[in-house]
């Protein structure tokens, strides 16, 4: 089975988040099993785009409202990440350096998504399903089925997997003439609530769609940034599948990001080595339990709240616990770490920026990874801590619900807490010090998590079963 899978960002060629993740590895471990599975994404002008060789296998000219454009469609000449890779290149419009951000990304998105349906109409590319990802490819299952353009495959099982529900990419209905020729009396299907909405769009016109865990799923019908209703008429189409970790990139034993690699036989000194180096390069002593967090500096991931929850914690506790932030985001956050870090040099440091090698060395060298997200459709940070042994403190929300179960109950690893609030992390963040005071429970308990599976196997397996589900139709 010949899969295409539509995204925004994709490892290592380009990544913002969680979703490059993903994308970069469930292909992967797809071929693997057998399918023919590529990725199709955005040419940018990255680090990736220079220093790899590509050739063109298709080029053509199409419109985007009044305005012809011209695309190519890149391929990666040797199929290194272990899939096809292929690009869409919009010159002037689809080769920036960033991802999202610029003010004509509705745009960037529907030229995208053209283009791509463009190239499988008029090439011998005929996938067999396509498999969406987030609203930036929300587009192509209506497109598919209601513009006379792309009927050759109207037939085509789609699949849409939501990486996060909270971005819609909803425009005006003044846009409407962007798209190509459509079926106008099928564009009830495009609005939700006066807009022209991806998300919704893709959620009604998809065969099947999927969250990145069960109980997200659930979630999204109560909490979806206005599309509750729609998750929960549409509920019977969806499909809960936990995120998965690409071992070969994610292992303490040969990460080449971290200075000292190690096995489960060697985690206390090997995590003590990385938390020596770590801690020396932010000035912090690491006698003391380290206490990190990963991430973009958002509400979503309750950014807002680390820098009182840190304060208050080192008030009550001079001395006795450190922290460390690395990520980037919301200025006013970034601030207010910022003036933390000057208050208390020797008990908090952050890194704003983005950095994919220290945060390697932050998994394997720090004791805990803070998470107290508002909302967390799967969240990998914790799936990468759990790995290098260092314990999750995680809001009890979406996917980190399925993957982190409280050391307080059976089989459990890592520590829960319910309210996405300062006081509830300052508990979380107590019970912390508290285990880390307890050595021989500290490491039974990382043993434990380091010999969790949450490689990708399983679940590329269960995306492979609901594809199938889908192939009598074909
Ligand atoms: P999301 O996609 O919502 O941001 P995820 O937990 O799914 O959250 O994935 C976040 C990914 O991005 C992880 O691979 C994490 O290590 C990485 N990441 C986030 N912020 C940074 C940063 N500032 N520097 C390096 N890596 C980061
Ligand atoms: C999104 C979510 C995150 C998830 C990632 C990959 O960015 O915020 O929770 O892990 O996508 O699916």
């Amino acid at each position: 089975m010949r899969v295409f899978h539509l995204s925004a960002e994709c490892y290592p060629v380009a990544k913002v988040g969680g979703l490059a993740d993903v994308v970069g590895a469930l292909p992967k471990y797809q071929n693997q099993l057998g399918l023919q599975a590529a990725v199709v994404m955005p040419f940018y002008d990255r680090k990736f785009t220079k220093e790899n060789e590509f050739e063109v296998v298709f080029q053509a000219t199409e419109l985007l409202g009044m305005q012809r454009f011209y695309f190519e469609i890149l391929k990666e000449k040797t199929d290194k990440l272990g899939f096809e890779l292929y690009l869409v290149k919009i010159p002037g419009l689809l080769d920036r350096e960033n991802v999202y951000s610029y003010p004509d990304e509705t745009q960037q998105f529907i030229a995208f998504q053209i283009a791509f349906l463009d190239w499988i109409t008029w090439s011998q590319q005929t996938p067999d399903l396509i498999h969406c990802h987030d609203h930036h490819s929300g587009l192509v299952p209506f497109l598919l089925q209601h513009s006379k353009l792309y009927s050759r495959l109207a037939n085509t099982p789609t699949v849409f997997t939501i990486h996060n529900g909270q971005y819609h990419g909803a425009f005006g209905w003044d846009k409407l003439s962007l798209l190509p020729e459509i079926d106008l009396t099928k564009t009830g299907l495009l609005d939700w609530n006066g807009a022209i909405n991806p998300l919704a769009a893709a959620v009604k016109c998809c065969w099947k769609y999927t969250t990145v865990s069960p109980n997200y799923l659930e979630e999204l019908t109560y909490s979806s940034n206005g599309l509750e209703y729609l998750f929960y008429i549409e509920r019977a189409k969806g499909v809960g599948i936990v995120n998965g970790i690409d071992t070969d990139i994610w292992n303490p034993q040969t990460d080449p990001m971290i200075p000292q690699k190690y096995p489960v036989s060697k985690l206390a000194s090997g995590k003590q080595k990385n938390k020596a180096i770590l801690c020396e390069r932010f000035e912090l002593s690491s006698d003391k339990p380290l206490i990190s967090f990963i991430g973009r500096l958002v509400v979503e991931k309750g950014a807002d709240l680390l820098a009182g929850a840190i304060k208050s914690t080192i008030q009550a506790h001079p001395g006795e616990i450190n922290f460390f932030i690395l990520g980037a985001g919301d200025v006013k956050t970034q601030e207010e770490l910022l003036v933390l870090k000057k208050q208390f040099p020797k008990q908090c440091n952050v890194f704003i920026g983005y950095d994919e090698s220290l945060a390697h060395l932050v998994y394997a060298g720090s004791d805990f990874l803070l998470m107290p997200s508002r909302v967390e459709p799967c969240g990998l940070n914790q799936l990468y801590a759990l790995r290098y042994g260092t314990v999750p403190v995680v809001r009890t929300t979406g996917g980190l619900k399925d993957t982190v179960i409280d050391f307080g109950d059976e089989g459990g690893y890592g520590i829960r807490f319910l309210n996405a609030s300062v006081s509830d992390m300052i508990h979380a963040i107590g019970r912390s010090a508290e285990l880390y005071a307890n050595t021989s429970q500290l490491q039974l308990l990382r043993k434990r998590m380091m010999a969790l599976d949450f490689s990708w196997d399983r679940s590329a397996k269960e995306y492979v079963n609901l594809y199938e589900s889908l192939k009598p139709a074909i």
